[in-house]
């Protein structure tokens, strides 16, 4: 049994710099078409020529394989109106994390008060840049996404025009909140597709499912599961792949960050048959995300097929999801 997939696009991918870079662009451009890249690397990307330059690294780290790096700049408060005009020739985004939430954060906003962010989100909103949210507040560590709905309501009202992604959605709070705000969608993991708190932390502790935002509970995951599987038009795929080294993740003060672009189409082609859900896959993983982005994706087939796949232990020095694992489906040909 086969599945064919039309340019798959992950819509959130932490690709780094230097060595990692190297070791990560060619496992997500072997696969997908394109990624919107995340810009929080140390210091984030936060000037046109840091922009510039980090895409040119990527390609070079790509070679020959079709893929599109999306770049995103890294959000700040004091931007201003000709520097986002400058930027909105080369990005279609731009990425916001409360100061200090998740990894390399510590550059991110020390508020979310709408009024010292109204100067950058109403020209945002004017150059049509798209508003990608990291959405945690500070507070218990399983009520932080819930907690920051009130503020995606706040610039949804305030920013009608705005539209805003919800990365990385955990929590059935988000996702009702999809058909509640015209300009608010998600992208959704496949890792919080499939796990629970239970799996990092209910037996032995799992680093490598460690991620922010932290996996929540079944009916959670249920709310995700079903929006994604019926290929709600306003949600995406976007893995949130992002790689730490091996003695980061096994450590005392394990990073955060799960690595899953070179399993991500298996499994998630997997979870579509389990669910009798295969018809919906190409609008999850590639359509939903073109008609969202207004973006057109070079063109790729990714022929799946049903012949057990075995997860290496490692991608260099880092382990991914499913290590040693044996998945259902691998990926027959790539053309
Ligand atoms: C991401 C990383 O490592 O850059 N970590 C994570 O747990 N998801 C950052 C992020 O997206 O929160
Ligand atoms: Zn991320």
């Amino acid at each position: 049994m086969t599945h064919t997939l039309l340019s798959p696009l992950d819509m959130h991918l932490h690709l780094r710099d230097e060595a990692m870079l190297k070791c990560v662009a060619p496992l997500s451009a072997q696969s997908f078409s394109a990624a919107l890249v995340m810009p929080n690397l140390v210091p984030p990307i936060t000037t046109i020529e840091a922009l510039l330059d980090y895409k040119k690294r990527i390609t070079e780290a790509i070679g020959n394989e079709t893929f599109e790096p999306l770049m995103t700049l890294f959000f700040r408060s004091d931007y201003t109106r000709d520097f986002l005009e400058k930027a909105a020739l080369h990005v279609k985004a731009l990425k916001l994390y409360p100061s200090g939430i998740t990894t390399n954060s510590e550059g991110g906003v020390a508020t979310m008060d709408i009024e010292i962010l109204r100067p950058v989100l109403e020209a945002m909103s004017d150059l049509g840049l798209i508003l990608c949210v990291h959405g945690e507040t500070n507070g218990f560590v399983m009520d932080r996404e819930k907690e920051f709905c009130t503020i995606y309501e706040s610039l949804a009202s305030a920013f009608p025009h705005l539209k805003i992604v919800m990365e990385h959605i955990t929590t059935k709070e988000s996702v009702a909140l999809l058909d509640k705000y015209e300009n608010l969608y998600a992208t959704i993991t496949l890792h919080h597709l499939l796990i629970t708190l239970d799996d990092v932390a209910g037996g032995m502790l799992k680093p490598h499912l460690f991620c922010k935002p932290i996996a929540k509970g079944y009916e959670d995951r249920e709310a995700l599961l079903h929006v994604s599987l019926h290929a709600h038009p306003k949600v995406m795929f976007g893995s949130d792949s992002a790689p730490h080294p091996i003695d980061k993740k096994e450590c005392c003060g394990c990073a955060a960050g799960v690595f899953t672009s070179p399993i991500a189409l298996q499994a998630l082609v997997e979870l579509f048959h389990k669910h009798h859900a295969l018809a919906n896959f190409q609008a999850f993983v590639s359509n939903n995300a073109q008609v969202i982005y207004a973006y057109k994706p070079p063109l790729k087939e990714v022929v799946l097929v049903k012949i057990p796949y075995v997860v290496p232990h490692s991608y260099g020095n880092v382990v991914p999801m499913f290590a040693n694992e044996t998945l259902a489906w691998s990926i027959e040909r790539v053309i």
